[in-house]
């Protein structure tokens, strides 16, 4: 074995490491235009209804959709609904084409992971929320008949601190 050969899987075995492990978690497909494959995250364990969010982490989520048709611009936005009220979650990043992992423009019928943090404050309620994840193509917004969400996913989190799980 080469020196170089040897070098390159073990960097290959350090990137894998360094990458998170997702798991699918259960979600609803809110009338996505686009089609969805999964969505995951890091950090949840299998064995909940709920993805628990540490305080103070960035737990990261991951969408596999399916472009029926080229996008060159894709805005992000997340809307938390907890006690029957619905608010705006500040995106760090709502350019969904930027630092996500997909880069614009997409093409038709390719599989793409859109991948993004949220950052789960110290300061957050301990609470259940109703997770919306929407990613938005600008381009047909004034068109009458389409459906304007090209994905549009829901699923369920819940605001823990490391104790609440612990046990
Ligand atoms: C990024 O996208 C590629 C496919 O385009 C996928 O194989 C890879 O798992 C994705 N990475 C993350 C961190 O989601």
């Amino acid at each position: 074995m080469t020196l170089f050969y040897s070098l390159s899987l073990l960097l290959l075995s350090l990137v894998a490491m360094a990458g998170a492990e997702y798991r699918s978690i259960k979600y609803k497909d809110c009338k996505s235009a686009f089609e969805i494959i999964d969505v995951q995250a890091d950090q949840c364990p299998g064995d909940h209804n709920y993805c628990p969010f540490l305080r103070g982490t960035r737990p990261r989520i991951r969408i596999a959709f399916k472009p029926n048709r080229e996008v060159k611009s894709f805005d992000a936005s997340v809307r938390a609904r907890l006690a029957g009220v619905s608010v705006p979650f500040n995106l760090e990043e709502p350019n969904a084409c930027q630092n996500s992992n997909i880069t614009c423009p997409l093409q038709a019928d390719q599989i793409y992971y859109y991948s993004q943090t949220v950052h789960i404050l110290e300061n957050y309620p301990k609470v259940s929320v109703q997770v919306n994840w929407l990613i938005n193509d600008p381009s047909n917004d004034e068109t009458e008949a389409e459906n304007k969400r090209e994905v549009c996913v829901i699923f369920m989190a819940k605001v823990v601190d490391p104790a609440d799980i612990a046990n």
